[in-house]
């Protein structure tokens, strides 16, 4: 059994003292749903305040990217031991730096492997433009990313790695893809794994969603069987929508 993990991506939002006042005001409602993991990733700035206000309960708090180097001149960036103590998971390879930063499935790989060498886990992030789903290889560029993504890394380092499958299409769009839609990529990412590493590995791996993730269609991806939880942008801003969607995982999963 997996257990689904939903993680709230803040992306640009909230200065240091919003971040804390929010995980201040949800820590005791998401106390009370321990049954699926809950993340919060809040901006770098806001880490510290974050993981304090966090230290005494089982909400995880994770970064939005890591740099591969330990240290070194790179103006603006971030290491994995610099966050050693701060934070359990790392986003690596969100559309937006790969769209935005220029960050290439080379660096995906590398960034995954900084994280893992230093105790984090990486949340790996892939998925296609409108273009490619339109021309019908979604698939293909999918499975593509992610054999680079997980070049050289051993096997025993997977239950270590959560996946999330994030349409690009659907980020912030309004615009989700549907779950079966989600469902049938997400079975094609796992059958990779497999081929990968093995079927047991590849059904122990948790694969998320993301993309226009919210209350009204949480229980529709979370109901297919290959999806593991969500990578939440918008609607994990919001108190009562991050809640609610923890609440609708686990009704969804059954483990109520
Ligand atoms: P939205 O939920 O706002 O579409 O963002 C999804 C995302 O990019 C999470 O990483």
């Amino acid at each position: 059994m997996r257990t689904p993990i939903i993680a709230g991506n803040w992306k640009m939002h909230k200065t240091p003292a919003e971040a804390v006042a929010f995980v201040n005001a949800i820590k005791g409602a998401l106390a009370e749903l321990s049954a699926v993991e809950r993340v919060v990733c809040p901006p770098y700035v806001a880490l510290p305040g974050v993981a304090e206000a966090l230290h005494n309960t089982d909400i995880a708090v994770g970064a939005q990217d890591v740099h591969w180097e330990e240290s070194g001149a790179f103006t603006s960036q971030i290491s994995a031991p610099m966050l050693v103590g701060l934070v359990k998971y790392v986003i690596v390879g969100h559309s937006e730096t790969r769209q935005y930063q220029g960050v290439t499935d080379e660096m995906v790989n590398r960034k995954a492997k900084a994280a893992l060498s230093h105790g984090l886990r990486p949340i790996i992030a892939v998925g296609e433009s409108l273009e490619i789903n339109e021309a019908g290889e979604t698939q293909a560029f999918v499975e593509r990313q992610i054999r680079a993504a997980f070049a050289g890394i051993p096997a025993e380092d997977l239950s270590r790695i959560v996946v999330a499958y994030e349409p690009i299409w659907a980020i912030g769009t309004g615009r989700s893809a549907s779950g079966e839609q989600a469902n049938a990529i997400i079975g094609g990412i796992r059958a990779t794994l497999a081929e990968l590493y093995g079927a047991a590995h590849a059904e122990a791996m948790r694969i998320q969603y993301g993309g226009s993730v919210k209350p009204a269609n949480m229980v529709e991806f979370m109901s297919q069987p290959h999806i593991d939880g969500a990578l939440v942008g918008g609607a994990s801003l919001k108190e009562d929508a991050f809640v609610e969607l923890v609440r609708l995982a686990i009704q969804a999963k059954g483990l109520a």
